[in-house]
């Protein structure tokens, strides 16, 4: 792709995304546009040859960007990091987070940095049809020599090194998790309380009347939620119409045909539409770990999430698995492991190309997905790293990994459907979390595919 066509297309997407748009053109195409990094730290530039950029005391400097602030995700990224620098102690890491769950703030800013020529190191970002934007304003480097080497290259999963590639073959990401959606989160003591058993819970709607009891029966919010951002409640549809229509009917939605599957659509957005009833009532002001919080502290009974929830209970303390909280496969996606993963990727005018190698090349080892998983709540994408770290749970999801059925990607944590689609969607679900109204998101849907 020709660097007109580069300039055009990131520009377009950049105007669509708002705010800041007209001052970033005006300065695109300069390089170094003067972003100041937010801990004050030495700004990183891309210098003239391409080159290094090398720290006060002679070293590399790496920066880090990623939405990892909730939950356990920071500890998760700190446990990375510290192994990286173990490893690499000549490298000067700048960790500069991007805050908002499912990375609601992070493409803004990196794409308006990217305009500017002046990328971060490397950013976070899900491997799969959300590389899309980059691949095609060609901004990301093929790292196919200089990271993917033979040892990585066998040790992947076969389906995550797929997620890792252009159409034309070429590596430019690496994957360091697997994390999985369908998961149904609950605080023990809470449906004991109930009396509800999690056993019986065998389709969404079986959810929707167990979540009925709990009301009657308790004074904890029966489904911890958040709706402030929409990818929660994106999500969750996307399992409600697995549980409730199969697997296969979502992979023919998520391909474009909603139309075709209109009875199971409507009646999955009803019964998400049903579940709201038994939300909190702070959901539309809350993020996600602070809806989860209230499932740690016995104010919610059940949390729709992906196992990064478990990351923030394995970092609350006197919250263990089992005897405090338990989870099952969200009612009715028993066999499915409905993925997400995250990746690092090597932008052009990269401001510390060797830095950001080595960087990459940790994120693809067996200590550094050893470190970051048991704690983050995701399992390896490598087949090769032990067992021992992960605990019963982790030990228990990488189990279901192996032994499932259908490993369908997301809408809503980009890897199934490119950014367009993806935004058409969650523009139909910004109205729906405020009105609920099925047919009106019915047929916003019908075309945002
Ligand atoms: C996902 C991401 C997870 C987790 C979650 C909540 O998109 O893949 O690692 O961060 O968002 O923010």
């Amino acid at each position: 792709m020709t660097n007109d066509t580069n300039s055009s297309l990131t520009r377009r997407r950049y105007i669509k995304a708002g705010g800041a748009a007209g001052a970033t053109i005006a300065i695109a195409g300069c390089l170094g546009g003067g972003d100041g990094d937010s801990d004050g730290e030495e700004t990183t530039t891309a210098s003239d040859d391409g080159g290094t950029t090398q720290s006060d005391d002679g070293g590399q400097e790496l920066e880090i960007v990623h939405w990892w602030t909730a939950g356990g995700e920071k500890d998760a990224l700190n446990a990375l990091i510290e192994g990286f620098e173990q490893e690499y102690p000549d490298v000067d890491v700048t960790n500069n987070p991007a805050p908002g769950g499912a990375g609601s703030a992070l493409d803004t800013e990196i794409q308006s940095r990217i305009i500017n020529e002046n990328p971060p190191s490397t950013f976070q970002i899900w491997p799969g049809k959300a590389l899309n934007t980059y691949l095609e304003s060609d901004v990301l480097v093929d790292i196919s020599d200089s990271v993917w080497d033979d040892g990585m290259r066998d040790a992947y999963l076969d389906g995550v090194k797929e997620m890792s590639q252009s159409e034309d073959g070429e590596f430019v990401a690496v994957p360091l998790n697997i994390h999985r959606l369908n998961n149904l989160f609950y605080n023990v003591s809470v449906l004991e309380d109930a009396g509800v058993d999690p056993a019986n819970l065998d389709s969404p709607s079986a959810l929707l009347d167990a979540m009925e009891t709990i009301d009657a029966e308790t004074d904890a919010a029966p489904m911890a939620h958040q709706t402030q951002a929409v990818w929660s409640t994106l999500q969750m549809w996307e399992d409600v119409l697995i549980g409730h229509a199969g697997v296969d009917t979502y992979q023919d939605v998520i391909a474009g045909n909603v139309a075709d599957n209109e009875t199971a659509v409507r009646e999955s957005l009803q019964l998400v539409a049903d579940f709201r009833e038994y939300f909190n009532e702070d959901a539309g002001s809350v993020a996600w770990d602070e809806a989860n919080a209230k499932v740690i502290q016995g104010n919610a009974a059940f949390i729709h999430q992906g196992d990064w929830a478990a990351g923030q209970y394995g970092a609350a303390d006197d919250f263990e698995y089992d005897s405090d909280w338990g989870n099952l496969a969200f009612p009715g996606t028993d066999g499915v492991y409905h993925v997400v993963a995250d990746s690092f990727v090597m932008p052009t005018s990269n401001p510390s190309p060797e830095a950001t190698e080595k960087w990459l090349s940790y994120c693809g080892s067996v200590d550094g997905q050893e470190r970051f998983n048991p704690v983050k709540g995701s399992i390896p994408p490598r087949t090769d790293v032990p067992d021992d770290e992960f605990g019963p749970f982790l030990t228990a999801q990488r189990e279901d990994f192996d032994n499932s059925d259908a490993q369908p990607p997301t809408i809503a944590h980009g890897t199934g459907v490119t950014p367009q689609v993806k935004s058409n969607v969650e523009g139909a679900f910004s109205a729906f979390v405020g009105n609920w109204n099925v047919d009106a998101v019915y047929n916003e849907l019908t075309n945002a595919f």
